[in-house]
Order: C-alpha cells, then sequence, then structure tokens
C-alpha cells in the first residue's frame, strides 16, 4: 500500500518544483537582488576588525569607538544609503562604486584611501559593508547611469552652465559663487538623514571629496548624494545642460 502513496507524492512534488521554476521565469526582465556572498563576508572579518571597526562600529552603525570626534561622521551602513552610487537617487549601489570609495577615500575627511589593500581584499570588504544592511539581500541594485560623451568645454558651454546655476537654485545651498555660503547653509544648515549637519560643499576647492574629473561631477549631478541635501538632476537637466554646469562649476574651481 505504501507503494501507491509514494507515486503521488512525488507528482505533487514535481508539479511543486515545476510551478517554481516558470513562476520566476515569467519576471526574466525584473532585477533582482544580489546579496554579498557570505564566504567573502567570513573572509572580511578579521580586515574589516582591524581597519574599520574603530570609525564605522562593529555593528556598522557608524558609531566605532572614534565616531564622537570625527566630522562629517563616519558612514552607517544598515541604511543602506550612500552617497557615492553611479546607480539613480534612491537605489542601491553596485559593488563597484562601494570598491572605489574604498580604494580612493573621501578626500578632506577621516575616510582614507585603502591604498594597501589587494583588490581581492576590497571585494570582500564591499561584501561585509552590504551585509549590515537587509537592504541588499531584499532589493535588486539600481543601474549605473550611462555618462554620455562630453560636450566640448567653450565660453559658451559654461556661460550656459552659469545661468543655469542660477535658475536651478544651486546658490541657495553652494553660494552665488560656490563658496559654499548660500542662504540654506546660515543656521540651523542643512542635516543628513541621520541628523548630522552636512554644510554644501565649497566648490572653489582644490578638490572635491569623490574625484576632480568631470565625469565625476556629472555623476553627482545625476545621481545626487543620497542621505545629503544634494539632490539629484536627473530628471531636471538634459544631457548637453549637465555638462555646462559641470563646465561652469569646472571652471570655478582652483586648478590642481
Ligand atoms: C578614521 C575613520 C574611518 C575609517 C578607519 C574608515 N572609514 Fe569609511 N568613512 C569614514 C567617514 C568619515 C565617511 C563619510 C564621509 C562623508 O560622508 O563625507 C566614510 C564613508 C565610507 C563609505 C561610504 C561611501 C558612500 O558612498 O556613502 C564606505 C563604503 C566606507 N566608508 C567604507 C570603509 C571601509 C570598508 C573601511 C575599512 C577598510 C573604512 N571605511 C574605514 C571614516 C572612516
Ligand atoms: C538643497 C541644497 C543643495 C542644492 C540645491 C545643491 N546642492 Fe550640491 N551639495 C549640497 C550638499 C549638502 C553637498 C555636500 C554633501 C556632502 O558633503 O556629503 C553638495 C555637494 C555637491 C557637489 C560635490 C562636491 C564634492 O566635494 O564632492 C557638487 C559638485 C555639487 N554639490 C554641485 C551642485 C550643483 C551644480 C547644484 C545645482 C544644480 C547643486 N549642487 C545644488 C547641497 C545642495
Amino acid at each position: 500500500l505504501e507503494g501507491s502513496t509514494l507515486p503521488s507524492k512525488k507528482l505533487i512534488g514535481a508539479g511543486v518544483a515545476a510551478f517554481l521554476l516558470v513562476a520566476p521565469g515569467t519576471e526574466a526582465d525584473e532585477p533582482k537582488p544580489s546579496p554579498p556572498d557570505p564566504a567573502a563576508v567570513e573572509r572580511a572579518t578579521p580586515s574589516y576588525l582591524r581597519y574599520c571597526a574603530s570609525c564605522h562600529g562593529l555593528n556598522g552603525d557608524g558609531k566605532g569607538p572614534s565616531a564622537f570626534f570625527i566630522d562629517p561622521k563616519p558612514r552607517d551602513f544598515t541604511r543602506g544609503v550612500f552617497k557615492w552610487r553611479s546607480t539613480p537617487t534612491g537605489s542601491l549601489p553596485v559593488d563597484q562604486d562601494l570598491f572605489r570609495t574604498i580604494r580612493t577615500g573621501v578626500y578632506a575627511t577621516t575616510m582614507p584611501p585603502w591604498i594597501g589593500l589587494s583588490d581581492a581584499e576590497i571585494r570582500d570588504l564591499v561584501a561585509y559593508v552590504e551585509h549590515f544592511s537587509p537592504s541588499f539581500t531584499n532589493t535588486a541594485r539600481g543601474k549605473p547611469t550611462e555618462i554620455p560623451t562630453e560636450t566640448a568645454d567653450t565660453g559658451e558651454s559654461r556661460g550656459n552652465g552659469k545661468q543655469l546655476y542660477e535658475s536651478m537654485g544651486c546658490g541657495a545651498c553652494h553660494g552665488p559663487e560656490g563658496h559654499g555660503d548660500g542662504a540654506s547653509n546660515h543656521w540651523p544648515g542643512l542635516a543628513d538623514d541621520w541628523g548630522e549637519r552636512v554644510p554644501p560643499s565649497d566648490l572653489t576647492g582644490e578638490h572635491l571629496k569623490s574625484g576632480n574629473q568631470s565625469v565625476d561631477l556629472y555623476r553627482i549631478l545625476v545621481t545626487g548624494l543620497d542621505g545629503s541635501a544634494m539632490p539629484s538632476y536627473a530628471t531636471s537637466l538634459t544631457p548637453a545642460q549637465t555638462w555646462d554646469l559641470v563646465h561652469y562649476v569646472q571652471s570655478l574651481r582652483k586648478k590642481d
């Protein structure tokens, strides 16, 4: 009698398996979450504790023992909110974005460039950073923005950029001449998502926080710096206008 129940169980099992295989296939185009590899997380544990936890905290909440003395504050990784992404505002970064920040550091902050670590070590640390936030397990990454070929950096382009700087209200935060002294910076100033004061950047400095190339500026204007007051202009500027603004902002900067 047992023999007769077995095949039907198998059939039910096969039916369920077939359903599971077919169901996701119907949404083949839906991007899927790509959670960090547990093996990489395990490999990175000693280096995270050694190099990162003093600032970013054992639990990745940005409250390591040194954090109290640091301004701007080390990132809290638990919310899955990152400033330097190639992906649209409000979306998760791709691994390469975090890799780049860890490798190059954040200029004029305490986040150092990790030049002594190998690519493999940094890739593992990327997984470790991601494992602090459930977002990476539950949500698909954003799609990296494609940066179109730069237009010519002419006087006309800079002139258009200056007009856009005024009409888009950049000066309200960054100041009329880009010194970071706009009206929004007056007391109580601008706060980030964690309630810390993050003033608008002085755009005339020799170095920007995350790269001085025109493509770095272009990326910031398109993606915004999530968690801070710096918005995304992806839907309000055309690519040509974005390049005009980049050329104008580059003309404000002291050149390296
Ligand atoms: C001395 C303190 C300090 C140490 C050590 C440190 N960081 Fe940071 N880190 C910071 C600060 C401060 C920021 C935020 C900079 C800002 O927002 O302007 C930051 C930001 C980041 C970001 C955020 C990037 C983004 O897009 O928002 C990542 C990722 C990061 N750190 C990874 C690491 C890793 C991995 C290590 C260890 C290899 C490490 N950090 C070690 C201070 C530190
Ligand atoms: C509501 C205020 C606000 C407005 C409007 C604004 N920004 Fe920002 N911007 C910020 C803040 C705050 C930061 C600094 C974020 C940080 O340090 O993490 C920033 C950062 C930047 C950076 C990066 C600087 C660096 O060191 O990496 C650039 C470039 C920039 N803004 C350009 C612009 C331009 C161009 C406009 C207008 C199209 C603009 N911003 C509009 C608040 C603003």
